[in-house]
């Protein structure tokens, strides 16, 4: 969840790592710090709570000299409030060190050591620079290996030591690490898009391995009594800094609605060959997609919803189960998997952690696994047995909104995969299956070009304090998200519910100041939906109705009506995605709310 940047080389530091910093702060942008190692060797300390905006101010101010070392932290706070003293960096003698992730016996840890009345914040981090700081001397790969011993929980960590001038260390476990030598020095970092403005080529850290930056090398150790050199393979960036800049728009989560139509071009076109899916090139083989009783999609968040379309789309083809779980909830139910089992887990970043067990979890029942992730070479993408990549470019705003689109464009092309291979679609189908997938894209271009009939929609939110979204099947499992994205970033409070359900309780809760959201694409439960609308607007609700162009609809039915085009009744989520991203969005922006870093929530929640 924390941003992490450590730079050791010929350059200024303090402008890489507060640039760094800016990049990085959608990750967590609750507090921000930095070390510096400066001339003498002193390591000097700055770190603020706030934005890295507010750090840069404090920076001006107090640096003189020069400095060609340090590492840099954003936090999204776990152990401890929002305050300066919390904040990483935190110095334990000798020691400074920022870290990501969650040290789980740090209560332990502190009775063990001793270090009640030393401590001076109240986090877990702090709790380590302590113990190794305790357990330093003078050999830093030793006391780090000792402290890893010692630790339980996630972490990635980037350590300096005052009498190591110039050398950065870091070691992860699960929580993740990029790292790149460079013609201008050596980097580190918890995400590319610190490093992308540097270098093009980097590796991922290894899990439970050392590396130590000097400034022209990065040296690698492997956690063992005997530090064997093991270098990690060299990747290239496949996107240019450009895809994560504003590039003009007002906000990122703008920018990334309007990018959608291209990332689904890029998503499924190199997938598409003579009209069918093949995913030869991505190394999967259809005897996955042949030999499973069932399907288990594993996945949090949008993610997640993405899945409760997909097995909408996929059961009444493939006439299996098809479930979709919540990872977090998934590793503690005893899932009934096995090797029969395909599991489909999906994630944008590739790191969450609880999204992550499960891989690993699904992994021990001995089934067979297929990610779906657009981050190239995230730990999901490394440790599933399969990885259909999405192509959405570096998503930067927290609210997830191209990632959304292409996670379904390959769902839905897996779905369509595993009908053809299983016999339940003829090559016609499938063709023409994929030829709809197609259409969408033009369709999302229609509903994006509405935007400022959009905004106008939006306008009859920013007073409520609560938005209902009302569908039945497919329409019912878009909701979710459209609910979902209201909520994050507009803080009003949002629900989906299955339109037919309200009766059963919600309903209760409707009156004139409750802006109901009704989506009714759905031929074959359009009358009964058309029904339950009427149910909400004689309670008073305001109505926004999303329907094809081509539905007769009474004029008294809805308060506004947003049209979009007239795809087949499968692929309407596509539009509708990106109406119901542009109302969030919107209303976010009416609100003069921070779009694109919404209170409390971070991009990649790499803590359990
Ligand atoms: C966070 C993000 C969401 C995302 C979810 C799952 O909550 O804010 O946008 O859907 O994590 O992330 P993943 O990277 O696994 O898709």
């Amino acid at each position: 969840m924390c941003g992490i940047i450590g730079y050791t080389g010929p350059l200024e530091a303090p402008k890489i790592l507060l640039e760094g910093l800016s990049g990085l702060e959608y990750r967590g942008y609750d507090s921000a710090g930095v070390a510096l190692c400066m001339e003498d060797s002193h390591i000097h300390l700055i770190k603020k709570a706030g934005k890295v905006k507010n750090l840069k101010g404090h920076c001006r101010q107090q640096i003189s000299g020069s400095s060609h070392s340090g590492i840099g932290h954003t936090r999204w706070a776990t152990h401890g409030g929002v305050t300066d003293a919390n904040a990483h960096p935190h110095r334990a003698g000798k020691v400074v060190l920022i870290h990501n992730g969650i040290i789980e016996n740090y209560h332990e840890l502190t009775e063990k050591f001793q270090l009640q009345d030393r401590l001076i914040s109240q986090t877990d981090s702090e709790v380590a620079a302590q113990v190794l700081n305790e357990l330093y001397s003078g050999d830093p790969l030793d006391a780090i290996c000792s402290l890893i011993k010692l630790l339980d929980g996630s972490y990635s960590f980037c350590i300096m030591f005052e009498d190591q001038p110039g050398a950065i260390f870091a070691i992860r476990n699960v929580s993740p690490l990029v790292a790149a030598s460079t013609s201008s020095g050596s980097m580190i970092a918890s995400d590319l898009t610190a490093l992308i403005p540097y270098t093009r080529q980097y590796f991922v850290v290894p899990e439970q391995h050392i590396v130590k930056l000097t400034p022209y090398k990065v040296h690698v150790y492997h956690l063992d009594e005997t530090f064997t050199k093991d270098y990690p393979e060299i990747m290239t960036v496949n996107w240019n800094m450009d895809a994560a800049m504003k590039n003009g728009f007002p906000h990122f989560m703008l920018k990334e609605i309007h990018e959608q139509p291209d990332a689904m071009r890029n998503t499924i076109l190199p997938r598409v060959n003579k009209g069918l899916p093949d995913f030869s090139d991505d190394g999967i083989p259809d005897s996955i997609f042949e030999s499973c009783d069932q399907v288990q999609i594993i996945a949090c968040g949008t993610a997640m919803y993405a899945g409760m379309v997909a097995r909408a789309i996929m059961q009444p083809v493939l006439k299996i189960p098809i479930t979709v779980s919540i990872a977090s909830e998934f590793r503690y139910e005893e899932p009934l998997i096995d090797k029969k089992a395909l599991v489909i887990i999906i994630s944008q970043s590739g790191e969450t952690i609880d999204t992550l067990a499960a891989l690993r979890l699904a992994h021990q029942c001995g089934s067979k696994t297929l990610a779906v992730v657009n981050v190239k070479g995230s730990t999901i993408a490394r440790e599933s047995d399969y990885v259909l990549y999405t192509h959405a470019g570096p998503e930067i705003a927290v609210a997830s909104t191209k990632a959304y689109s292409v996670q379904l464009a390959a769902l839905y092309m897996i779905s369509c995969r595993m009908a053809l291979v299983r016999g339940k679609y003829t090559r016609d189908q499938a063709c023409s299956f994929l030829s709809d997938l197609l259409d969408v894209i033009p369709a999302m271009e229609t509903v994006i070009a509405q935007k400022d009939f959009i905004r106008n929609i939006a306008s009859h939110m920013i007073h409520s304090t609560d938005v209902f979204f009302i569908g039945r099947g497919l329409d019912y499992a878009f909701s979710l998200e459209g609910a979902l994205k209201l909520k994050e970033i507009s803080y009003i409070h949002s629900e989906a519910y299955a339109a037919g359900e309200l009766k059963h309780g919600t309903i209760a809760l409707i009156s004139d100041q409750v802006p109901v959201i009704a989506i009714a694409t759905q031929e074959h439960v359009y009358a009964k939906t058309i029904s339950n609308i009427r149910e909400v607007k004689a309670r008073g609700a305001y109505i926004v109705l999303l329907v094809k162009e081509n539905a007769q609809v009474d004029d008294s039915l809805a308060d506004i009506q947003l049209r979009i085009p007239n795809v087949d009744d499968h692929f309407t989520v596509f539009p509708i995605a990106a109406a119901l991203q542009l109302i969030a969005y919107y209303t976010s922006v009416s609100k003069h709310l921070d779009v694109d870093q919404p209170r409390n929530l971070a991009k990649s929640v790499t803590v359990e």
